[in-house]
């Protein structure tokens, strides 16, 4: 694994995006997979400036989400797929047909993962894999506990994760309680990965994953056997850290 130490959220960020415009460069019609949360919203914003500098073309790209709620439509502010549209895909020359995130939509759970299993195999597998981290370790919404062998499937939210993500939601009882997410095997199959962390408040999680014993119970963990694994951090959240 290599580790990318930066000043502050916002260089963490341009390292993040570095790494993300060498593969759209290298491989114009990559399969990026891309991720959700606060923290690459940076990295979003930094892409965003290089396109419309001229210095970075998506027509090519496809991308692939890692999760959604389960219930919310793609209007919905809170969902994934809002998040996506408003934060990168409206913004950058994506051909939105090229651009998969879960069916939050789908009330069958099983038909919902089968079809996205089937996106993902379609497009022979992710080329860079973007992850954010959670509080407790979890990666997508793959909560502690979750089998490393899975593939995308539907989880229940655990409370922590309800509570951390309440803060995008009117009142607590409108956080879903169930998502959609690519499974760990999926996330795995990725050719290469890149976390990014930032803030005091991942400090200790960051330590633990990368530095703890491999568990269900920490699932970012699973990360230290994947052969091509960037971290990406700022100091607060790789504080202590080493490599
Ligand atoms: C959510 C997402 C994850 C994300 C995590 C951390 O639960 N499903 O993909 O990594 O939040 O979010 P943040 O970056 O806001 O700390």
């Amino acid at each position: 694994m290599r580790v990318y130490c930066a000043a502050d959220y916002y260089h963490a960020s341009r390292v993040a995006a570095n790494i993300i415009s060498a593969q759209v460069i290298m491989k114009p019609d990559c399969v990026l997979g891309l991720a959700t949360g606060s923290t690459p919203i940076g990295t979003y914003e930094q892409l965003i400036r290089w396109y419309e500098k001229g210095d970075l073309d998506f027509s090519q790209v496809h991308s692939i989400n890692l999760d959604e709620y389960r219930g919310l439509s793609p209007e919905n502010g809170q969902s994934y797929r809002y998040f996506m549209n408003t934060h990168l895909f409206d913004k950058i020359n994506i051909d939105k047909k090229n651009t998969f995130v879960p069916n939050g939509l789908e009330p069958d759970p099983e038909k919902a993962c089968r079809d996205y299993e089937e996106v993902i195999h379609a497009h022979g597998g992710v080329d860079l894999q973007i992850l954010g981290l959670g509080h407790n370790g979890h990666i997508g919404f793959n909560e502690p506990g979750s089998a490393f062998e899975k593939e995308t499937h539907c989880v229940k939210l655990s409370e922590t994760t309800r509570q951390a993500n309440a803060r995008f939601f009117a009142s607590m009882e409108e956080v879903p309680t169930e998502a959609y997410t690519m499974g760990i095997k999926s996330i795995m199959q990725a050719k290469k990965i890149v976390v990014i962390v930032s803030g005091e408040s991942k400090n200790e999680i960051v330590k633990k994953a990368f530095h703890g014993p491999i568990t269900p119970e920490v699932p970012a963990s699973v990360l230290q056997l994947h052969n091509d694994v960037i971290l990406v951090g700022d100091e607060a959240a790789l504080a202590g850290f080493v490599q």
